[in-house]
């Protein structure tokens, strides 16, 4: 594809004062950082290009990954763009929206009857036995996702000036939120910023292990028993019984003073209908539950600081050509 130099970063996403809902929800300083504005509409893409390259540099020529459809969307694209060979293995009872575009990608897709952490661990396997460069959650290759995601805390302090008071992200492995954190906690430690934000973590009560943990009170992350779990449409980018960044998401919220709660799937419905009429950005339902987080958790008698609500994907509104 033309217009992007490999050594680019994939591009600053827009990041806005949200002045129709802060209206609508009675909410002050209300800001969207939007993800969803990424080349394949999630903030998948800031971690994709980096595993893609780093793969190349090493001397690999198949990317692998499991994947609930975000991201293999997103490594496929990019391996596409360098290269590369992408094997994405999806979870056969999931609704495989991106699956075509995947497919157009010029990606291998595995679809199998298991949940997406057995996936994951298969792909461990199957990448080691085949020389692939594991990209899934929890590889070696894992502290590129918290570099990449550390961007998004970079972007927000340089485009609102200064650290905000809060910032709100939807949970499924965690890593998002733990990159963001990092971002912040690494941009305090070098004077940039006085106070980390509190961190508010959204995920869905069909099952995530860091929202569990939060709610037990536990320091420690508690996996879910695999069979306990229920993954809908709306939910699959959220639920998990294993969150790979687990224990680094409920750290950072602990040491921020956060706070995590679960947003039903009608929920994340209703909040992603609202940012279309009030906002007019179509987004995935799942990234809505940021927004419905913080409808939920903030106290508006309190000081008014400035809110931060990460939207990490669109609706889909891609083509595969
Ligand atoms: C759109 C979207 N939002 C949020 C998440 C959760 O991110 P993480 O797994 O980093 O917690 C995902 C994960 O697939 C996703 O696709």
């Amino acid at each position: 594809m033309e217009g992007i130099e490999e050594d680019e970063p994939p591009g600053k996403t827009p990041f806005f004062r949200a002045k129709n809902l802060e209206r609508a929800l009675k909410l002050k300083n209300l800001y969207i950082k939007f993800e969803g504005a990424g080349l394949t509409g999630t903030q998948k893409d800031r971690i994709s290009k980096l595993h893609v390259l780093k793969a190349r540099e090493k001397g690999y020529d198949t990317v692998s990954l499991a994947t609930c459809g975000n991201y293999g969307a997103s490594i496929s694209y990019f391996a596409n763009l360098y290269g590369m060979k992408s094997v994405v293995a999806v979870p056969q009872y999931y609704s495989g929206e991106r699956n075509e575009e995947i497919r157009a990608n010029g990606a291998e897709i595995i679809e199998m009857p298991a949940k997406y952490e057995d996936l994951v661990e298969y792909m461990r396997d199957q990448s080691r036995d085949n020389a692939w460069y594991d990209s899934s959650p929890g590889s070696e290759n894992s502290e590129m996702d918290i570099e990449g995601y550390e961007t998004i805390a970079y972007e927000i302090v340089s485009q609102l000036g200064h650290a905000p008071g809060y910032v709100s992200v939807p949970l499924g492995n965690g890593t998002t939120l733990a990159g963001i954190y990092s971002g912040f906690e690494r941009m305090q430690r070098r004077g940039v910023i006085r106070r980390v934000p509190r961190f508010i973590g959204s995920s869905t009560p069909n099952g995530n292990p860091i929202v569990a943990s939060w709610k037990r009170k536990s320091r420690t992350i508690i996996e879910l028993e695999p069979q306990s779990i229920r993954e809908t449409k709306v939910s699959e980018p959220l639920v998990a019984y294993r969150s790979y960044d687990g224990q680094k998401a409920l750290n950072a919220l602990y040491r921020s003073n956060g706070i995590a709660t679960y947003i039903a799937d009608d929920e994340m419905y209703r909040y992603s209908t609202l940012i279309e009429h009030f906002e007019m950005l179509s987004v995935l339902p799942a990234s809505a539950a940021s927004l419905a987080a913080v409808d939920r958790v903030i106290n508006r008698k309190s000081e008014p600081r400035d809110i931060v609500v990460v939207l990490t994907g669109r609706n889909k509104i891609w083509t595969t050509q």
